[in-house]
């Protein structure tokens, strides 16, 4: 039987751990801060906004969400990337992706301050994790990884390929199973014989946005497997072909009208891993955990105390 990896457990776990550091901060006067932007109505980050707002409240920490229009131009965000930049209790600023097509998202990346860039977005931040140099990294990267190590799946010499070269996930996540000794191969849509390399990874990370793409035959049986996937399937059709007509996830979706399936074949995933992320409830929980981590980071760096 496989293992489920299980993201909301080391999520409730990496905020509990977090919970004397912001009270130690607290004692200070200084309860780390966090500023999100959201700009226009994308009701997919409408939701994740909601939840980072929502775990800072749960753990005492001050959040606040700017929410400009759609129509904004790349000066006017700039104009307030930089109020935040200037701001003394603003420990981490986030800027949600996507944006609107006419910002431009690298000028914005850009602004943030590096030592305020919870995100680990910033190009400074993405050169030292390059140099493997201490600086915020990337939430859902850092999350794959953690999951791996609480779960004491062994890193050090063994094979990891990542599909997908997203800068947000696919590139950082390379890096850091790198920096933990894996033997990394990154692959796109272009590889040829995408199955033959995949079955070669001990760890496989899928993080390319395809729903279900990676099927059985892509998983070398007992391999640790990785889902960053999170697609909403909106046919019925979908849902019984790739939930193998399971009258519990058709029934989901005549209730809700869509259900959520990750990169990776859910029912090959179960029988050839050795472990996996679910979809929902793996790698999910931990992107907002990390983001709460660099977040107290950023405001303990700032203040001195690390
Ligand atoms: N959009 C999807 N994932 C992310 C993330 O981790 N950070 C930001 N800023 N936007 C996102």
């Amino acid at each position: 039987m496989a293992q489920i990896i299980d993201g909301n457990k080391v999520r409730d776990e990496i905020k509990e751990e977090l919970k004397p550091r912001i009270a130690r901060l607290a004692a200070q006067k200084r309860v780390p801060g966090l500023a999100v932007v959201l700009v226009g109505n994308n009701p997919a980050s409408e939701v994740y906004v909601r939840n980072k707002v929502k775990t800072c409240q749960d753990l005492g920490m001050r959040s606040e969400k700017i929410t400009p229009p759609e129509s904004i131009t790349t000066e006017e965000l700039l104009a307030i990337v930089n109020q935040l930049n200037a701001r003394e209790e603003v420990d981490g600023i986030l800027v949600q992706l996507p944006l609107p097509k006419q910002v431009d998202t690298k000028r914005i990346l850009l602004a943030v301050a590096p030592e305020k860039d919870v995100d680990g977005f910033h190009p400074y931040n993405v050169g030292c994790l390059v140099a493997a140099l201490p600086a915020p990294r990337a939430c859902t990267p850092a999350g794959v990884i953690q999951l791996l190590k609480r779960y004491q799946i062994p890193i050090s010499g063994k094979r990891a390929v990542v599909v997908g070269r997203s800068d947000i996930v696919g590139k950082p996540a390379a890096l850091l199973l790198l920096h933990e000794h894996a033997t990394v191969t990154i692959c796109h849509s272009k590889t040829p014989d995408l199955p033959g390399v995949c079955r070669e990874a001990d760890i496989l990370v899928a993080a390319m946005g395809r729903p279900a793409m990676i099927t059985g035959d892509y998983i070398r049986p007992g391999a640790t497997v990785i889902d960053v996937g999170t697609n909403s399937l909106q046919t019925r059709e979908e849902v019984a072909r790739i939930f193998r007509n399971s009258s519990e996830r058709l029934a989901a979706f005549d209730k809700r009208g869509s259900v959520l399936v990750g990169d990776v074949d859910p029912i090959d995933m179960a029988e050839k891993a050795s472990a996996y992320t679910p979809v929902p409830g793996g790698v999910g929980p931990l992107t907002i955990a990390m983001l709460m981590v660099n977040t107290v980071e950023s405001a303990e760096r700032r203040l001195g105390v690390c």
